[in-house]
């Protein structure tokens, strides 16, 4: 099972588009993806669900079971200060260490306004999942200057469509 996670909380991104046409992709490929919204997470996440209130948030435990449950993730990694968001890293803090990924494996594909397409954001992320040993698909696709990738709610460039369709592939078969 595959479960494809949108890495930022912020309104309206691009990155939850990028996510839900991702969901489509995989789902041509014969894959029935969930999509984790880090926008749906619960108000008081980081109150009432890390640390020594781990597992007690009813809203956030479905979705810390749906991360156990899953084999393999696709990560959307916005480039945020020259990293992924904060929240991603919060939300990986609340889940059940260190079962939840260890074994596991995922693909990400990075995306930003600028010019480095999240190269940092998912290294530094590439860094964390293997040091809690997951596999990191080798192919991560940069998606520069987001904006000028989209219309109508969907990268469109030619280029970068195909790599997502090759990771997709990949992902499948990793
Ligand atoms: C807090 C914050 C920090 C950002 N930092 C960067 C950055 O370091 N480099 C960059 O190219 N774009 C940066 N951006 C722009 C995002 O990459 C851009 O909004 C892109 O659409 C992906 O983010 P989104 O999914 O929130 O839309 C930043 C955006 C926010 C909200």
């Amino acid at each position: 099972m595959i479960t494809i996670i949108s890495g930022t909380n912020r309104k309206d991104s691009v990155t939850k588009q990028l996510a839900l046409q991702y969901q489509k992709i995989l789902k041509n490929h014969g894959e029935d993806p969930k999509i984790i919204d880090l926008e749906e997470l619960p108000k008081d996440f980081i109150y009432s669900a890390l640390y020594e209130k781990q597992g007690t948030n009813p809203e956030f435990n479905p979705i810390r079971e749906l991360m156990k449950e899953s084999q393999k993730y696709v990560f959307i990694v916005p480039e945020y200060n020259g990293s992924f968001p904060g929240i991603l890293k919060t939300f990986l803090d609340a889940l059940e260490f260190p079962d939840t990924l260890r074994g596991k494996k995922c693909a990400m594909i990075g995306l930003s306004a600028g010019m480095q397409g999240g190269v940092m954001a998912m290294s530094h992320l590439t860094d964390i999942f293997n040091y809690l040993g997951m596999h990191v698909l080798a192919l991560k696709p940069k998606l520069t200057h987001i904006s000028s990738k989209m219309k109508d709610g969907e990268v469109v460039d030619k280029s970068d469509l195909e790599f997502i369709e090759v990771q997709a592939k990949s992902i499948i078969e990793f």
